[in-house]
């Protein structure tokens, strides 16, 4: 019998990591999770770890090929409080850290690591310009949030090969920003959030799981690639674009800026500020988006 690809999932249970399973298998793949609890998926083998304690079960990492890191605490649910920002730190470092450590001190297999990040590195921008790979990251939480998540990523195992991709906004019917932003709009019309101006750096999920699929297909990329669609938007347009695929109502001003800080707290930031990203890099280098414009996205997830 042939012998399959073996591709170890962090943070399965997840939008992403349920999208890539599925497509894993779907790909012929062998498919192993590990996370904080033991899951029963057909065809899938389940680990189980504890960041805090430093403890991986070694069997994780028997006969895997390449690793898919997507764990971490969400950052769109529950307050920033102290505590929730120490986790959402603490479960992304922390569990780098704790897959470094597993590498060293395991006999493996691994070629590659595929982690995510977040357009977050580059911070709250004032000006919409169109940031790169070489931009310079931000000074706020979810940047510093970033910077420490990659750079524990490439702290070890320099043999192992690394693909970051600083994902943007990802844009899916199951869950994530998408179906909070639709919902309203169904119920009533589409409305900016605080100016509308804020430029939405986005990305199809189809396009991110091909993404990752293409990374460990292709022996030789490695590296940090932002994974934003060929064409961000700002706030309004995509928010007119849902109002005109759902044949509702665009009404140009909604729920004021302050009385989203008020609510949400420092957590505002992710919808009331957006960075206008490109993903020429990765464009480059041969990928293909399906997904390149909001109108196409949209088409596809309502
Ligand atoms: N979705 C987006 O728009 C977006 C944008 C930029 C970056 N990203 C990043 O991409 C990664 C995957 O995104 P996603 O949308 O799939 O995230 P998600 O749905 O929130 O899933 C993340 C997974 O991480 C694990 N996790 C949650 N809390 C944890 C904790 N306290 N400690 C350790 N593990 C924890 C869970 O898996 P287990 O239950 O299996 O442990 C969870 O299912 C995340 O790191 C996220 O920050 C996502």
């Amino acid at each position: 019998m042939e012998n399959k690809t073996t591709v170890l999932i962090t943070g399965a249970s997840g939008l992403i990591g349920t999208a890539i399973t599925e497509l894993l298998l779907r790909k012929g793949y062998e498919v192993k999770h590990v996370g904080r609890t033991r899951r029963t998926i057909p065809n899938v083998k389940s680990y189980v770890w504890n960041i805090e304690q430093g403890i991986m079960e070694p069997e994780a990492l028997a006969d895997v090929s390449y690793i898919v890191h997507l764990a971490g605490a969400s950052v769109g649910e529950g307050r920033w409080t102290e505590h929730r920002k120490k986790e959402i730190l603490s479960s992304r470092v922390g569990s780098t850290l704790l897959l470094n450590r597993a590498l060293e001190e395991n006999p493996h297999s691994v070629k590659k690591i595929i982690s995510a990040s977040a357009i977050g590195y580059y911070g709250v921008r004032p000006q919409n310009t169109l940031l790169n790979e070489e931009s310079p990251a931000g000074k706020d939480f979810m940047a510093q949030v970033c910077i420490a998540w990659e750079e524990s990523l490439f702290k070890d195992n320099a043999s192992i090969q690394k693909v970051v991709y600083r994902l943007g906004v990802v844009l899916s019917k199951y869950g994530g920003a998408f179906p909070k932003l639709v919902l309203p709009v169904k119920l009533l019309a589409a409305t900016p959030v605080g100016s509308g101006k804020q430029i939405i750096s986005w990305v199809h999920i189809d396009d991110v799981c091909n993404a990752i699929c293409w990374a460990i297909e292709n022996t030789k990329l490695q590296g940090i690639y932002n994974l934003t669609a060929p064409h961000p938007v700002s706030n309004a347009e995509m928010m007119k674009a849902l109002a005109k695929a759902l044949n509702k109502p665009y009404i140009p001003f909604g729920p004021p800026a302050l009385a989203i800080k008020v609510a949400m707290g420092e957590q505002a930031d992710i919808v009331l500020e957006g960075v206008a990203v490109s993903s020429e890099k990765i464009q480059h280098a041969g990928f293909e988006f399906r997904f390149k414009t909001i109108k196409e996205a949209i088409q596809d997830l309502i």
